[in-house]
C-alpha cells in the first residue's frame, strides 16, 4: 500500500515517516524543502510546498496514493492570528487542493486537525461535541474539516491535543523541554494553572494513525493522551523526574499571558471511542517524559 505523507519534516511527519515504512508501507514523504530524515527502506522524498496546486496536484497524481495523510500545516497560533493570508493559503486552501487531488485520484485521505476547533468552556471533548474556535488557527483548521468532510472518498479526522515528543532531527521546543531547560539554567518560569489539556506522545499519536489505517476507521477520532493535566501540573512531573527545583516555577493563570492568539482554556479529550473501536492506549505523561529521555 503506497501512503503520501504531507508535513513529513514536521514533528508528527517524521514519526509517521519512520512506523509507517517499519510496518512495510511504501512511503512517498513530501514536506516543504529538502529532506530532514534519515533514510529508510521503502520511503521516496518529494520536497511539495502544499500552496502550489499544480504541484499538489502533479504529486497526487503520479503517485497515485492509496491514503494521503495531511499533517502540514501552519501550526502556531499566534503566527496564524498575525499572518492570516498565509494561513488561510496553508490550512484551508492547500487542504482544498489536496481534496479535490484525493477524489481526482480514488485515494482516501486522514486529516489532523486539533483541539483548538473547540472554544475550551466545557472540555474534555468527545467527537460528538460542537466546534467554536476562539482563534485564526482554529478557525482555519476548523474549515479544513469541513473541505475534508466533503470528500467523496474514504476521510478520516484525527484531532489531537498538544503534542510533545523530540523531533527525530534533533530536539524541538515543547512544554516537556521548555520547563527542563529553564530549571536547569536555574531561570524563573511562569507557568498556566488554569487550562487544560491532555498532553499527546507523538508516538502515541503515530501508533493511534496506524490503527485508523489497519481497521480503515472513518469519520472523527479523537486521539490523545488521557491524563487531563493543566500546564503547572505537566511542569511538576517535569521537574519530578528530571530532580529540578520545583520552587522556580510559579503558578500562574491563563489570563497573566497576552498573546495575539486566545487559548481556549478547557479543552481535552475524551479518548474512549479509539480505545473501544481501536484499541488505543496512549501512556501517561510521565512515560512519555522517560521515552524521550530513557
Ligand atoms: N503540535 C501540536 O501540539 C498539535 C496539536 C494539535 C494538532 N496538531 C496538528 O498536527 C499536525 C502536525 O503538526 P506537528 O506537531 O507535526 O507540527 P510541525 O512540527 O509544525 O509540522 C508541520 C509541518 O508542516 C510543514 N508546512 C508548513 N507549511 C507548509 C507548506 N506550505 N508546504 C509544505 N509543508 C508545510 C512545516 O514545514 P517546515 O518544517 O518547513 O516548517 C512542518 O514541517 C498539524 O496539522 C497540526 O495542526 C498539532
Amino acid at each position: 500500500m503506497n501512503i503520501l505523507i504531507t508535513g513529513s519534516n514536521g514533528l508528527l511527519g517524521q514519526y509517521l515517516v519512520r512506523d509507517l515504512a517499519n510496518e512495510g508501507y511504501k512511503i512517498i514523504a513530501t514536506g516543504r524543502g529538502n529532506n530532514r530524515l534519515p533514510e529508510y527502506a521503502g520511503v521516496k522524498y518529494i520536497s511539495l510546498d502544499i500552496t502550489d496546486k499544480a504541484a499538489v496536484f502533479e504529486s497526487v497524481e503520479n503517485n497515485k496514493p492509496d491514503i494521503v495523510i495531511h499533517a502540514a500545516a501552519m501550526t502556531q497560533p499566534d503566527a496564524c492570528e498575525l499572518n492570516k493570508e498565509q494561513c488561510r493559503a496553508t490550512n484551508v486552501l492547500a487542504t482544498a487542493y489536496l481534496a479535490e487531488a484525493v477524489q481526482k485520484s480514488g485515494s482516501n485521505i486522514i486529516y489532523i486537525s486539533t483541539d483548538f476547533v473547540f472554544n475550551g468552556k466545557e472540555g474534555p471533548y468527545t467527537e460528538e461535541d460542537t466546534p467554536d474556535p476562539v482563534n485564526f488557527y482554529g478557525d482555519s483548521k476548523l474549515a479544513a474539516e469541513e473541505i475534508i468532510k466533503q470528500c467523496n472518498t474514504r476521510w478520516t479526522i484525527v484531532r489531537t491535543v498538544l503534542v510533545y515528543g523530540n523531533t527525530l532531527s534533533g530536539t524541538r521546543s515543547n512544554i516537556v523541554n521548555w520547563v527542563k531547560d529553564n530549571l536547569e539554567h536555574r531561570k524563573n518560569i511562569k507557568v498556566v494553572d488554569d487550562q487544560i489539556r491532555t498532553p499527546t506522545y507523538v508516538e502515541d499519536l503515530s501508533k493511534g494513525i496506524l490503527l485508523i489505517i489497519k481497521n480503515k476507521a472513518e469519520g472523527i477520532y479523537h486521539i490523545s493522551g488521557k491524563e487531563i493535566l493543566t500546564p503547572y501540573q505537566m511542569a511538576l512531573q517535569v521537574a519530578d523526574y528530571f530532580s529540578l527545583d520545583k520552587s522556580l516555577m510559579e503558578k500562574v493563570n491563563a489570563a497573566t499571558f497576552s498573546q495575539p492568539a486566545q487559548r481556549p482554556l478547557k479543552t481535552g479529550f475524551v479518548i474512549t471511542k479509539a480505545e473501544k473501536e481501536l484499541g488505543f492506549n496512549p501512556v501517561s505523561f510521565m512515560e512519555g517524559i522517560r521515552k524521550m529521555y530513557p
